[in-house]
């Protein structure tokens, strides 16, 4: 059974103070690791990907709690002169546990393609980290009637030269671009319908059982008031939260319904 993954990317907000106050409310929301028991331990992973400049601090200020910390980008080279980047060894240096690639503001606001998306998951992979890929049509794509062609595509040469030992590292995100940020959610049903093909392409990609196994994450205007639904639609594993994850009272109510809907 997989268990629910739910993220807060927290883009490029908040600052030192802010962060720091929000760590602390969701380590109070969630509870410790050795305290009494809290239903989210049990069965949601929760994890929170500030920007770089804060990993280290929003690290420690996280430690003795469940919630992991990750990356929002990284770094697609081991090191050396690349003026700006951060490489996944940095990453795990300062206590990270994960990168986010290929989030749609990367590929469409920077112009990022498969083949750096995928050199980004090698080399995260390499360091021995985590990482989250994700995928998703843009509004025109979906009006084309081309969201498997595309979904598919980001999937396979995102994945190229990932071992299957190694998909136990991987979680898949399905953001669809019309709906990050504009409060136009996926339907249930929409985000179904795509985790499922995502998971028929996974299992031609490599077979039913790495299918199965993958946890897939919907992103996209997840709110308190649709979690709900969206994390007890079929082939929904988590969320990836961005606006409502920068608030403690938002993102542990998302958390909260992780827990509530059965699996
Ligand atoms: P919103 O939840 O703000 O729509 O952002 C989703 C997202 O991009 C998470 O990575």
């Amino acid at each position: 059974m997989r268990k629910r993954f739910v993220a807060g990317n927290w883009k490029m907000n908040l600052e030192r103070r802010s962060a720091l106050a929000l760590c602390a409310a969701l380590k109070d929301g969630v509870g410790a690791k050795s305290g009494a028991s809290v239903a989210v331990q049990s069965t949601v992973r929760v994890a929170v990907a500030p920007p770089f400049v804060y990993l280290a601090e929003v690290v420690r200020a996280l430690e003795g709690s469940v919630i992991s910390v990750g990356a929002q980008d990284v770094g697609d080279r081991v090191s050396g002169a690349f003026t700006g980047e951060v490489s996944a060894a940095m990453l795990k240096d300062v206590g990270a546990h994960f990168a986010i690639v290929g989030h749609s503001e990367r590929r469409h606001v920077y112009g990022e393609g498969d083949v750096l998306t995928n050199q980004k998951l090698l080399r995260t992979l390499e360091a021995g980290l985590e990482v989250i890929l994700c995928v998703g049509e843009t509004l025109a794509e979906r009006q084309g009637k081309q969201t498997e062609s595309v979904v598919a595509r980001q999937l396979t040469k995102g994945l190229a030269s990932v071992a299957r030992a190694d998909l136990a590292r991987v979680t898949l995100a399905y953001e669809p671009v019309w709906a990050i940020g504009t409060g136009q959610n996926a339907t249930p049903e929409q985000a179904s319908q795509v985790h499922q093909y995502l998971r028929g392409v996974l299992s031609g990609l490599y077979d039913e059982g790495a299918a199965e196994g993958l946890t897939i994450q919907y992103g996209g205007s997840v709110a308190a008031n649709n979690a709900a639904a969206i994390l007890g639609a079929p082939d929904v594993d988590g969320a990836l939260v961005g606006g409502a994850s920068l608030k403690a009272e938002t993102f542990l109510s998302i958390l909260a319904a992780g827990t509530l809907v059965p699996r």
